[in-house]
């Protein structure tokens, strides 16, 4: 099991992460992903929405402030200390919580919304997952998740030349060296996986319904060919639990 190492990683990031989703918050990032977010919603106000692996919390804030009552659950305590001092910041209440993404601590049919950002690839059991998160949503609820093929490198051809071609700086880490979260990567399950070709056929399995997808392309010129392809890079996908009944409806 890798929980304890990832967790403490991620601890050794959060005040990086933090500094970055505050300049998200201020800028474009935050219209972009509000808008989405407002779209894939359910139906309501004032919902009962869980951010999980929240991080320093951009979701909760994007959701708080469209008035939505938020729970923020993360693994890392040090994240969800920057959450907090956040939240604090941009005068919102999310209740912050510590746990894991694959072993919810809440009953079954809890929640309105289900909300996650480039948190999925990062872990060792995503079915079980996906399948904690659709029994703590209530019917009718929907679950949200952006996510990215960002370790598919390692296990796929055309990802990794156009990793090589395209190779622009890696992005900053705050000075944190990221070797151990690469290396854990290579174990990962999703690294291996096209996504969210992936997500949609797992949550349909699960009973996920009405599923969307937005992708973000890269385009990836073959050198021996010349042939452009376009690359999957990063996506934000959303689906809505069955209500009772909706499996006859069909
Ligand atoms: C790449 S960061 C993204 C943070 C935040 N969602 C954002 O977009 O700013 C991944 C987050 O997932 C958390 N995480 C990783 N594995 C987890 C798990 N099994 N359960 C809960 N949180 C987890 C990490 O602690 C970290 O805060």
């Amino acid at each position: 099991m890798l929980l304890k190492e990832i967790g403490q990683y991620w601890d050794t990031r959060a005040e990086g992460y933090s500094i970055s989703v505050n300049s998200q918050l201020a800028g474009d990032a935050a219209k972009h992903y509000q808008e989405l977010l407002r779209q894939a919603k359910p139906a309501g106000e004032q919902l009962c929405c869980l951010d999980i692996g929240c991080g320093p919390g951009f979701f909760s804030i994007l959701l708080a402030r469209d008035g939505h009552q938020v729970t923020a659950l993360d693994y890392s305590r040090e994240m969800l200390k920057r959450a907090e001092a956040n939240f604090a910041a941009a005068g919102v209440h999310p209740t912050v919580l510590v746990g894991d993404a694959q072993n919810l601590p809440f009953a079954d049919n809890s929640f309105d919304m289900l909300v996650s950002r480039d948190l999925v690839w990062n872990l060792e059991q995503p079915v079980r997952a996906y399948s904690e998160w659709l029994r703590v949503l209530k019917p009718g609820g929907r679950v949200f998740v952006s996510d990215g093929n960002y370790y598919l490198h390692y296990y796929h051809p055309d990802y990794k030349r156009a990793r090589e071609l395209l190779r622009r700086g890696s992005h900053s880490c705050y000075g944190v060296d990221p070797t151990p979260i690469n290396d854990m990567a290579r174990d990962l399950p999703l690294s291996r996986q096209l996504r969210p070709d992936w997500d949609v056929r797992i949550l349909t399995g699960l009973g996920f319904q009405n599923i969307q997808t937005r992708i973000h392309y890269r385009d990836y010129k073959d050198p021996d060919t010349g042939e452009t392809r376009k690359l999957g890079s990063h996506f934000v996908l959303w689906g809505e639990k069955c209500s009772r009944g909706c499996e006859s409806a069909e």
